[in-house]
């Protein structure tokens, strides 16, 4: 069920079974990307909608050829830098990608995480994985095999337990579904002064709402089952004894962090331990949440771009 046996883990795979694995992001829900069945498999246990595409997951740039068509010379410049690592390139498929992966678009999401065990898995297998958060549509994602035990324990057929997940928060999506005008759909791993001083500036489109270009990002995601508001810290004193779960950055000036993201403020730390912080909120006996805002510069825009989502409905 749980364990550290990527032969296992990789035996299951190959049965077209689902497998929780580790990535230096958030836990995957993997299956074999190109076994329909398998696929379906993973909508089902997350209660997924249909509409929401999946990245797909490769270890070597020669798995590229066969699932896309076209591999435009900025998206190159970015794979060339950033993987592996946290970033998912959006790019044309090839008819060997299964329309359930990708919700009927013609683009698929590509990623080549750094985790050394789901590396070691993917290099077992002849095949890609599918792979969403290893979480129940809407919730907050697992940075640890625990978080997935807590809420897909007798839905899935193993854990591949790595530890934590280091980054925190899931991966950058740059879309290029025009070729020549990359767009950023989502922050988060790889930071936008990165993604810029690589390969120029790019648009950004994060949804409001539900736009088509990255169907998941939903207003409301990442979402507590607790009310969460997001708060300046300069408004700190005047809200501090309501019945909060508090989720502050920096130095605690007031004693009063029920948890602290980072104590010495360095925006990396604070992500790798957001998602746990959200689920100890909600774990606690606290009535709501109450988390800071923290600059927007480098992963401090992903960590924003979560609460945001988790307070928003
Ligand atoms: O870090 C990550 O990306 C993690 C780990 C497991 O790799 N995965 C992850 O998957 O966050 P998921 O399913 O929770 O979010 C993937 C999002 C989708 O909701 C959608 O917005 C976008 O990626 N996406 C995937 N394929 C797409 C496509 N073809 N076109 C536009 N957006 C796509
Ligand atoms: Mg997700």
């Amino acid at each position: 069920m749980i364990g550290t046996n990527v032969h296992q883990a990789a035996d299951l795979l190959k049965k077209g079974k689902l497998v929780a694995i580790p990535t230096e992001t958030v836990y995957g829900l993997a299956a074999n990307a190109l076994n329909e069945t398998a696929v379906l498999s993973i909508f089902k246990a997350k209660e997924r909608p249909f509409f929401d595409p999946l990245i797909v997951h490769i270890w070597s740039l020669k798995q590229l050829s066969d699932l896309t068509i076209s591999f435009p010379e900025k998206a190159q410049i970015l794979a060339d830098k950033y993987w592996p690592g946290p970033l998912t390139l959006i790019l044309q498929k090839s008819e060997l990608v299964p329309d359930l992966v990708t919700s009927g678009l013609p683009m698929v999401g590509i990623r080549m995480p750094r985790h050394p065990m789901t590396q070691q898995l993917l290099s077992l297998l002849d095949f890609p994985l599918a792979a969403p958060s290893a979480n129940p549509f809407g919730y907050v994602s697992p940075t640890n095999a625990a978080h997935v035990m807590d809420q897909l324990e007798g839905r899935i057929d193993y854990i591949l337990d790595g530890g934590q997940s280091p980054v925190g928060v899931e991966s950058t999506i740059v879309s290029f579904a025009e070729a020549n005008r990359p767009v950023v759909l989502r922050y988060g791993g790889i930071s936008m002064e990165e993604i810029e001083d690589s390969i120029g500036t790019v648009e950004v489109e994060i949804n409001s709402g539900n736009r088509p270009n990255a169907p998941g990002q939903l207003d409301k995601h990442y979402a507590t089952a607790k009310t969460l508001e997001i708060a300046e810290l300069s408004d700190f004193e005047g809200i501090a004894d309501l019945d909060n779960f508090v989720i502050g950055f920096g130095p605690d000036s007031f004693s009063a962090f029920d948890f602290n993201l980072s104590e010495k403020s360095d925006l990396n730390e604070a992500a790798s331990n957001l998602f746990s912080a959200l689920r100890l909120a909600d774990a606690s006996t606290k009535h709501s949440i109450l988390a800071f805002k923290v600059s927007d510069i480098g992963i401090g825009r992903a960590i924003n771009d979560r609460l945001k989502r988790a307070a928003a409905g």
